[in-house]
C-alpha cells in the first residue's frame, strides 16, 4: 500500500450537526461491533437486529464483513496487516455512520484486541458497544456454513482464524452471546434492551 500522506488539506465544518440529525431520527447514533469466529453467528444476529430495529421504527444498517470485502476492502487479504487495515477502515466508516445518527452493526471477526480497542477509540466509548459472539469453535466448525473450516483443516486455507491463526477474546465486552445457547431473536432482544438502557433509543412506552 502507498505510504504517501495527503498534505494541504483543511477540515470543513458543516451547518448541520449530529444533534440535529438525531432529533430528526429520534434516536442516537451507535456502533454495535460484533466480534467472534467465522460461523459464530455475527452476521445472522446483525441482520436480525437490523430488521428488529427498523420494524421498531429506527434507522439501522448492518455492515457485513464478507460483503464489505467484495467492495471497499476488496484489495485486502487475511494477513495480520490486512486484517488490521480492514478493521481500521470499518472503524472509520462506522464512525461516519454513527455521526449520521444511524444505529450501525459491524460483523467482522476482528481477531486482534488492539484493533478493536483502536476502533473503540476512533468511534468514541459512549457510542461503541462490543458484542462478543462467543460460540465455541467446535460449534462453528460443525456448522461450517461456507465449508471453510474443512478446507482449513485440510490445509487448503492457511492462516484461518481459530485453526492456525489467533483469535483474541475481548476482556470487557458490553455483551457476550453464545449462539449455541440463544437464538438470533433472543440475542437481538438483549441488544435492543442494552440500547434502550444506554439511551440510544427510547423505551417502547416513551
Ligand atoms: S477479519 O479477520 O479481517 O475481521 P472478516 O470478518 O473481514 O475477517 O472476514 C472473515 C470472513 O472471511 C470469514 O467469515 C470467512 O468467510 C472468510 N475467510 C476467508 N479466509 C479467511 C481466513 N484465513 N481467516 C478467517 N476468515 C477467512
Amino acid at each position: 500500500m502507498t505510504s504517501i500522506k495527503a498534505t494541504n488539506i483543511t477540515w470543513h465544518e458543516g451547518h448541520v450537526d449530529r444533534g440535529d440529525r438525531q432529533k430528526l431520527l429520534k434516536q442516537e447514533g451507535a456502533l454495535i461491533w460484533f466480534t467472534g469466529l467465522s460461523g459464530s453467528g455475527k452476521s445472522t444476529i446483525a441482520f436480525t437486529l437490523e430488521h428488529a430495529l427498523v420494524q421498531r421504527g429506527h434507522m439501522a444498517y448492518a455492515l457485513d464483513g464478507d460483503n464489505i470485502r467484495f467492495g471497499l476492502n476488496k484489495n485486502l487479504g487475511f494477513s495480520a496487516e490486512d486484517r488490521t487495515e480492514n478493521i481500521r477502515r470499518i472503524a472509520e466508516v462506522g464512525k461516519l455512520y454513527a455521526d449520521t445518527g444511524v444505529i450501525t452493526m459491524t460483523s467482522f471477526i476482528s481477531p486482534y484486541r488492539a484493533d478493536r480497542d483502536a476502533a473503540r477509540e476512533t468511534i468514541g466509548a459512549g457510542d461503541f458497544f462490543e458484542i462478543f459472539v462467543d460460540t465455541p469453535l467446535e460449534v462453528c466448525e460443525e456448522r461450517d456454513p461456507k465449508g471453510l473450516y474443512k478446507k482449513a483443516r485440510a490445509g487448503e486455507i492457511k492462516g484461518f482464524t481459530g485453526i492456525d491463526d489467533p483469535y483474541e477474546a475481548p476482556e470487557k465486552p458490553e455483551l457476550v452471546i453464545d449462539t449455541s445457547k440463544v437464538s438470533p431473536q433472543e440475542a437481538s432482544i438483549s441488544i435492543v434492551e442494552m440500547l434502550v438502557k444506554a439511551g440510544k433509543i427510547p423505551a417502547l412506552s416513551d
